[in-house]
């Protein structure tokens, strides 16, 4: 959307980058910018940076860049408009009423949320209402999955019948378009065009965010007579304009009501609904897939604890591992449940009741607990080979803790365990502790210098991000470059986008950028802008223009001759027409 005359200035205006930045970072002046340890990614170097002058922030890190509004996008889980609204907010400013293409995009995606519900109470009815040989399948396999009536009806569960299309005809004649149904990733299109359901007989998980809005779906396939099951065991929705999976968490909308401190987060949803039907409602789940940072700062506004109740294989495992991490790096502290014999949740509550799992869940252990414990547990103790080795081990798991005192409360605990002095084995502990660190940091030096090596800009990347920092030079090299010169599809939306920069009234600006480009678009936009070729070298519009035409000679030798002729011909035509 286009917001009127020197709206987003007055927000850029009032809502200093830094002042923003700094609600949520700890920003140290380093130079004429400012430096803070990157809240996009882990580190401990800083590699964040913030340029007053300039206006936006930069991760040499992780790639993350952008203005304030970018910046409020990604730390607060925001789409363009919400972020603007917020910064709106912040400035005391009111957001402009009448917008045509804002309530556009608003109205867009509340057609998504209403078709998603009508599909959600169109498939919960086919479940409810089943009188086919389906009919007997679905409910004998909920029975045998011990789901009960009431929590189907709580959950919305439903059946997605087999068939082509049954949803989309049924959708059709609510009145929703194909292209409406394909937006929403409810159908899609073979290679005759012709339009099918994405989920055609499966169980049916309707994903519910905390506003309520029936944002996607998940679908299990039902299991046949032979036991085999049709396709993959689970289809999700993939991300469409009213729904990112790394933005949102299974059920969080019963959780975030269950009144205790900690979420329990699980794999899967039979995990999930296995749980609340057992009176734990503060159970979620990702939504086939690793937590992601998002993810991790939705809990954060819900719980400061989370229990991990992953499945106990080798998957499960480095799930845990990874989540673990992610969340202590946001601060939220990470247990872990341990379930003997039974491979998720929804398997132990069937096998051996809901008692016994809230006896587990009164007493979660502390992440760094569990992973002592395993390797306390895969040695023999009473053989000194094995006591060493293990010795060492745990030693190395107690040299990552962060806090000094935590590791010298282990230090003692061990020390017991193993019968030594609680001194000698402190001072072997730090040592690996701090020789942790430092492997850590050259670690991630590495990781900085090798994305360094691959962020070279490109010589296109260079005049792009010329032209971003002096949208005046377009006037000046129009007539050598138009966009179709350009090798793919993201840099020429960039100059197109320059081009109405250079074009439009004074007041509107690279903040609009914002509408057209996401996140990680704008990261990468930010990262044209700063290279120091587009920054330094071409500060002159005359060297820019030398650039180009080195640039377009390059192109031309690239090209068979005769092409290159037409193809330039046909666009000075193009361009005087
Ligand atoms: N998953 C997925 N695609 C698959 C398999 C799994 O998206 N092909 C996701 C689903 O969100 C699923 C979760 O990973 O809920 C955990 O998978 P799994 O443990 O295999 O399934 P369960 O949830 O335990 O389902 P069930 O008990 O019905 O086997
Ligand atoms: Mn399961």
């Amino acid at each position: 959307m286009r917001f009127p005359d020197g709206f987003l200035q007055e927000i850029k205006y009032r809502n200093n980058i830094e002042d923003i930045i700094a609600r949520y970072v700890n920003l140290k002046q380093s130079g004429s910018n400012l430096k803070a340890n990157c809240p996009f990614h882990s580190e401990k170097t800083p590699s964040f940076t913030v340029s007053k002058s300039q206006g936006f922030f930069y991760c040499f890190g992780c790639g993350a860049g952008g203005d304030v509004i970018t910046f409020i996008m990604k730390i607060e889980n925001l789409d363009y408009l919400s972020a603007v609204a917020r910064l709106a907010e912040f400035a005391k400013l009111e957001m402009p009423a009448d917008d045509g293409e804002a309530r556009d995009i608003l109205i867009r995606r509340k057609r998504i949320y209403e078709m998603n519900r009508d599909a959600a109470l169109y498939f919960h009815d086919r479940l409810i209402n089943l009188k086919s040989e389906d009919g007997d399948r679905v409910r004998e396999y909920l029975n045998r999955r011990g789901l009960k009536g009431a929590t189907v009806k709580r959950f919305g569960l439903g059946y997605s019948p087999g068939g082509w299309d049954n949803l989309v005809r049924y959708l059709l004649d609510k009145g929703y378009t194909r292209d409406e149904m394909r937006a929403a990733e409810l159908c899609r299109v073979d290679k005759k065009g012709k339009y099918y359901d994405f989920f055609r007989g499966r169980l049916m998980f309707p994903v519910i965010d905390v506003q309520g809005n029936v944002i996607a779906f998940g679908g299990r396939a039902l299991e046949a007579a032979d036991g085999k099951e049709n396709g993959p065991k689970y289809l999700n929705s993939a991300d469409t304009p009213a729904f990112k999976k790394s933005r949102n968490l299974y059920a969080l909308n019963f959780a975030k009501n269950s009144k205790r401190d900690c979420l329990v987060m699980c794999e899967g949803y039979m995990d999930v609904i296995s749980m609340h039907q057992a009176g734990f409602s503060n159970a979620v789940a990702t939504l086939g897939t690793a937590v992601t940072g998002e993810q991790a700062r939705l809990i954060e506004r819900y719980a400061k604890r989370v229990v991990l109740a992953y499945d106990s294989d080798e998957a499960g495992k480095r799930a845990m591992n990874k989540a673990a991490a992610l969340l202590g790096e946001t601060g939220i502290e990470a247990q872990v449940l341990k379930m003997d014999d039974a491979k998720d949740p929804d398997e132990f509550i069937n096998k051996y009741g809901r008692e016994k799992l809230a006896g587990y869940l009164d007493k979660p252990k502390g992440y760094r607990e569990t992973v002592i414990d395993e390797v306390l547990e895969k040695y023999d103790l009473s053989v000194p080979g094995e006591a060493e080795k293990a010795v060492g081990e745990s030693c190395r798991e107690v040299a990552k803790i962060k806090s000094r005192i935590n590791r010298e409360v282990y230090a003692g605990h061990l020390a017991d365990i193993f019968k030594v002095m609680p001194d000698t084995f402190f001072k072997r502990i730090e040592v690996l502790h701090r020789k942790h660190i430092a492997d850590e940091e050259r670690d991630e030096d590495k990781r900085f210098e090798e994305k360094l090596k691959k962020e070279t800009v490109t010589p296109e990347e260079k005049i792009l991000g010329a032209l971003l920092n002096y949208p005046e030079f377009y006037n000046d090299i129009k007539d050598m470059l138009v966009e179709d010169y350009l090798p793919d599809e993201f840099y020429r939306r960039i100059f197109l986008a320059v081009k109405e920069i250079a074009e439009a009234p004074a007041e509107f600006d690279i903040l609009q950028m914002n509408r057209d480009f996401s996140a990680d678009e704008i990261g990468r936009i930010t990262k044209m802008r700063i290279s120091e070729a587009a920054t330094k070298f071409l500060n002159r519009s005359d060297k820019l223009r030398n650039h180009i035409d080195a640039f377009l000679k390059h192109k031309k030798a690239e090209q068979p001759k005769d092409d290159w002729v037409n193809y330039i011909r046909s666009k000075n035509n193009y361009n005087q027409s």
